[in-house]
């Protein structure tokens, strides 16, 4: 091999060098920046065992004899950690214990001062090519491979997870398996409280594994603002720092009283510590990984270069599925503050509903969980916890277009009300025809019989218009008849066409205009709700939420798009649902709440009429899913015993 070809082999490699003799050091370094363009200089033991853990070292060349830790101690360490790193060590020492101590070692090479130039390079030269061939690391090779593989495989389990708890679980238990530690925990970083929250702890010896830990999180910062340098996971977040520990006993850089403590607790001995902060692109702190003893030979040892190798790719790969997630989460939190501050808008404006909606998400849940248990008529049918989400979301919405709904006609109480109930307009009109007829009397214009005859009848007919006033009320035909004969008066205008008009609604409140003005509400429903970037997983919210006024026989409200769509069994479990509610509900201004029995009846009209699904509403009744909801909302007049004909309908039907 020419120079040429030996320099191409040194040049890209890193030297750690530790001498601490100036001027030996200072000569070495000129003959060895010759070969390497990168020399990492160490003036003793533990500065080179420093450097040797925050840098990728190649090649080691190191005194023996040195202050504070000598080279054969420093050495032994860095074996612990990379058993094949190649070393070279230089000493005036020629005594034999010393050799003993490197032999031990498998130290590549021991060359005595004053140094024999040649020999060095000869060794270096050894050496180098080793390194490029392969030949020092082929012991690495396998178990690299073998590594590289679990890698993969644990990346493969993570990214397949969708809960997120499962996701940390399954990258801790993964950073523990690459590195054949016995425990490890993972924290999340928490930007608002500026704290390490324990996520995850693990431990086999113990047989832990909580992932509902309510330990206290570690602050960032000491209660005077500065920085807690006290404890590990804490120092290698802030200080972006691999920490790897050989014996937390032995060491006094940080604060090991929480370990220790649960060693005692738990008869346990904490000894080596990895610990690993994850960091995203931004160099923005998510979160730390930390683990402890590793096991080697069924005894714990110290964690090698390789385990730090596995464990940052493990960490990257933790970081960038922890961060995707929390961008998942938050902007489904966004999507949520959006729905409750529409929500919120919305109660505002109408109390009730905003109620409306939030119990029809109960109900809505409450079948769709009763469809999951049951056996005989939905058997077929499960719901993930996602469809679950998807059809509270739906139900959380499905009114919100009433917001555009003007509320005298979203809380018409009577068939007068206009933006106030017109029967006391009406009532003065009254009062004034009553006095016109006794000042008639007092002019001798007609006698008292007929002053007093026509006053009843005017008595009368208030009455009646009162009565009709109730959309409660069902009236006879002859009363609709007399309330026109009292809008035709000639003599007094008691009654204006319009008034005529809304008092003559035969069911409710709600003229044919006022209906349609309320049944807008679910196109409204429908534009609004489309417009939410909803994720992939809910995108069929929209049309559950806006499909609530349509029946099964293709009749109903809704918005054009989803019109002719045929109504899904989610889509019938809403219309149910908000059936329901709105029939038992007792806050309306508009109608007095019906007893259960009442509700059952109606559902069986509906069931004749082909409106709503007969299934559900009987697994509904057969399973008794109402009693749930209506020891929760009804009033005690409410809950009455259903009546015989209706639990005949359900059992023959
Ligand atoms: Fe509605
Ligand atoms: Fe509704």
């Amino acid at each position: 091999m020419t120079n040429k070809e030996l320099l191409k082999i040194t040049k890209p490699l890193t030297v750690l060098y530790v001498e601490d003799d100036e001027i030996v050091a200072k000569n070495m370094q000129k003959i060895l920046s010759k070969f390497f363009d990168t020399i990492v200089y160490c003036h003793n033991g533990e500065e080179g065992l420093e450097k040797f853990l925050i840098n990728t070292i190649d090649i080691i060349i190191s005194d023996i004899n040195m202050p504070i830790l000598s080279g054969i101690s420093m050495i032994k360490e860095i074996k612990k950690r990379d058993k094949n790193i190649p070393t070279i060590l230089i000493t005036a020492h020629q005594e034999l214990n010393y050799y003993e101590n490197a032999m031990e070692l498998h130290v590549d090479a021991y060359i005595a001062k004053p140094i024999n130039i040649e020999k060095l390079i000869e060794k270096i030269r050894e050496i180098s090519i080793n390194i490029v061939s392969n030949k020092t690391h082929e012991i690495k090779y396998d178990a690299l491979t073998n590594a590289n593989q679990k890698l993969l495989d644990i990346s493969y389990k993570v990214t397949s997870q969708k809960d997120f708890t499962k996701i940390l679980e399954t990258i801790l238990l993964g950073a523990k398996e690459l590195s054949n530690s016995d425990g490890g925990t993972l924290y999340l970083y928490n930007e608002k409280e500026n704290t390490l929250e324990f996520k995850i702890a693990t431990n086999d010896t113990l047989k832990i594994h909580n992932n509902k830990i309510d330990w206290k999180p570690l602050n960032i910062y000491n209660k005077d603002n500065s920085l807690n340098q006290k404890n590990v996971a804490v120092v290698s977040a802030i200080k972006d720092q691999l920490i790897n520990i050989e014996d937390v006993y032995k060491s006094d850089k940080f604060d090991f009283s929480g370990a220790k403590a649960f060693d005692k607790d738990k008869n346990y001995k904490t000894q080596s510590m990895l610990v690993l902060p994850m960091k995203n692109k931004d160099n923005q702190l998510i979160g730390v990984i930390q683990l402890i003893n590793k096991q080697e030979d069924g005894k714990t040892s110290v964690f090698t270069h390789e385990d730090e190798s596995l464990i940052k790719a493990m960490a990257s790969l933790a970081t960038m599925i922890i961060e995707n997630n929390q961008l998942v989460l938050d902007l489904e939190a966004l999507l949520y503050g959006l729905i409750n501050s529409v929500n919120k808008a919305l109660s505002e404006k109408s109390k009730y509903t905003k109620q409306h909606n939030d119990n029809v998400a109960i109900l809505t849940n409450i079948i769709a969980t009763g469809i999951n248990k049951n056996q005989t008529i939905f058997p077929e049918v499960h719901y993930t916890d996602l469809e679950m989400e998807e059809l509270r979301l739906s139900a959380m919405l499905h009114d919100i277009g009433k917001i555009t709904t003007p509320i005298h006609i979203m809380d018409k109480a009577t068939k007068l009300e206009t933006i106030y109930d017109r029967i006391e307009t009406i009532q003065l009109r009254f009062e004034l025809a009553k006095k016109d007829i006794e000042i008639e009397f007092l002019h001798n214009t007609i006698n008292k019989e007929t002053k007093n005859k026509k006053i009843s009848e005017l008595d009368n007919d208030f009455i009646l218009i009162k009565t009709l006033n109730n959309g409660e009320y069902f009236a006879k035909d002859e009363e609709y008849q007399r309330i026109e004969q009292i809008a035709k008066n000639s003599n007094f205008t008691l009654l204006t066409e319009d008034e005529l008009y809304n008092l003559s609604t035969r069911k409710g409140t709600l003229t044919a205009e006022d209906r349609e003005i309320i049944n807008n509400h679910v196109v409204v429903s429908y534009e609004m709700i489309k417009e939410l970037p909803f994720p992939k997983k809910f995108k069929n919210v929209p049309k559950i939420a806006a499909s609530h006024h349509k029946t099964i026989d293709g009749g109903g409200y809704a918005a054009k798009e989803i019109k002719d769509l045929e109504l899904t069994l989610k889509d019938k479990i809403l219309v149910i649902a908000d059936i329901f509610e709105a029939l038992s509900s007792k806050d309306r201004p508009y109608k007095e709440p019906n007893s259960l029995s009442q509700i059952f009846k109606i559902f069986t009209f509906l069931i004749k009429d082909n409106k709503i699904d007969k299934n559900l509403v009987q697994m509904f009744f057969e399973d008794g899913l109402y009693i749930e909801y209506a020891k929760e909302h009804f009033e005690a007049s409410q809950i009455v015993e259903i009546k015989e004909d209706i639990k005949k309908f359900f059992i023959s039907n």
